[in-house]
């Protein structure tokens, strides 16, 4: 690809905020202090977790840089950033959550294949750039089409990182047809996020965002863009990235018989507190995020100060100062919300979170019934403990409240 080149070393990693917790170096995984998401409804650039499976991608010329669109269609065409920034803009929050979000916790249940992560493989961003719909219809492909005149089902993004999944081949999915060509899927083709050009982690110059689905379909580094009968067969859509049940271990995987995971389910956690955390008796700020897949809202989050045996409602709330009704118009639909309640805490107790969403679905209580060998979505209950005692935590510091001017939280200005 003339313009964008997939190194095969890390000598050119792009520089990284230092309170970045690291999960794997080499590819570069890591994740925000839990903190530093609910400190703004918007997560900062440096904050927004980073999940990559081979080195970053290098631009060496933009003006050649271009995205091939081919297969079963009648007019593959090259798309420069030009032909891309001409399209109608739109700039669309929407959360992205790795499927490996607390795969940590899930791990220590039975030993799970893969990067571990604690709560913070998520952010919720602003993705700037054109919706592949438009894209599409430059090609011929109208809105709404579900198969193409010569069978195209499935849409395919190519990157250019060299993976050693694949064998040092580049990092590919797909999603259907149907959900790229539907403008009200908001799947875009950006070359923005929170209003800044993307920087090198997170996909310069394009990536894909799909809102509502595993951050594994938004692919970065886009190279090419293939409209395929079947839906992609690279390593990360067959051979990853799957749910099975508790009962399938590495002897006795099919893996053709659980289909790619695309929505996420209802999620939810505590970001003020880490698993551990002394407190001083009386009253506690409980803070933190809850989001779901498939653009549905969230109708409630409970929190529990005595391990689950009874509740209060948390408020939640996405756009400061405005009222969040889910599943309404002025509420972005593919975005998390935040929460926030305060609870007496007397003694040292077991704290928990769970969101139910505006299908009504209900995290599972114990991460026991849904662990999977790969250690994908564990969205159980998220649950801390808090250690009466003395401590020097004012319990109810307001991260919100500690905002600076760049929309970063003080506590992590450590440069
Ligand atoms: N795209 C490419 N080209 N290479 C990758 O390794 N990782 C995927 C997805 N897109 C990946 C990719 C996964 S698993 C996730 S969760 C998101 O990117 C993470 O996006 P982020 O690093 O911008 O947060």
């Amino acid at each position: 690809m003339p313009g964008l080149k997939g190194p095969s070393d890390y000598s050119q990693e792009p520089p990284r905020h230092p309170s970045l917790k690291i999960n794997a170096k080499q590819p570069f995984n890591a994740e925000p202090p839990r903190s530093a998401l609910i400190a703004s409804y918007v997560t900062p650039v440096d904050f927004f977790y980073k999940r990559n499976h081979g080195p970053i991608p290098v631009v060496d010329d933009i003006e050649r840089y271009s995205v091939l669109i081919r297969g079963l269609i009648d007019n593959p065409r090259e798309l420069f950033m030009r032909d891309i920034k001409m399209l109608p803009k739109y700039n669309v929050t929407a959360t992205l959550q790795c499927a490996g979000n607390r795969r940590t916790a899930m791990s220590k249940v039975k030993t799970v294949k893969g990067v571990g992560w604690d709560v913070s493989a998520i952010g919720n961003g602003v993705w700037g750039g054109a919706k592949l719909a438009d894209v599409l219809e430059l090609v011929g492909i109208s809105k709404l089409t579900s198969t193409t005149k010569s069978g195209g089902k499935h849409v395919e993004f190519v990157s250019i990182d060299k993976c050693k999944e694949e064998n040092g081949g580049p990092y590919k999915a797909s999603i259907p047809l149907s959900r790229a060509t539907n403008p009200d899927a908001d799947v875009v083709i950006a070359y923005e996020m929170n209003g800044e050009p993307l920087n090198r982690d997170h996909g310069y110059p394009l990536r894909v965002v799909v809102p509502g689905v595993i951050g594994a379909r938004s692919v970065k580094w886009l190279d090419c863009i293939n409209i395929i009968a079947e839906e992609s067969q690279g390593f990360f859509m067959q051979k990853d990235y799957k749910m099975f049940p508790p009962s399938v271990n590495w002897d006795n995987i099919d893996w053709s018989t659980s289909r790619p995971q695309m929505d996420f389910p209802v999620q939810s956690a505590i970001c003020s507190l880490e698993d551990v955390t002394a407190i001083k008796p009386g009253k506690v700020k409980v803070s933190g995020y809850a989001a779901s897949g498939g653009g549905r809202g969230i109708d409630r989050v409970d929190v529990s100060v005595d391990g689950g045996k009874t509740w209060v409602e948390a408020s939640r709330y996405q756009k400061p100062g405005a009222k969040y009704i889910s599943d309404d118009m002025n509420s972005d639909k593919w975005a998390w919300v935040l929460f926030d309640v305060t609870v007496d805490a007397p003694q040292s107790t077991e704290i928990v979170v769970k969101a139910v969403d505006s299908a009504a679905n209900i995290q599972p209580e114990n991460v026991q019934e849904i662990w999977n060998l790969r250690g994908i979505l564990n969205t159980s209950w998220h649950r801390v403990q808090v250690r009466v005692g003395h401590s020097n935590m004012d319990n109810e510091a307001s991260f919100a409240g500690l905002e600076s001017d760049c929309g970063v939280s003080k506590m992590f200005r450590t440069r």
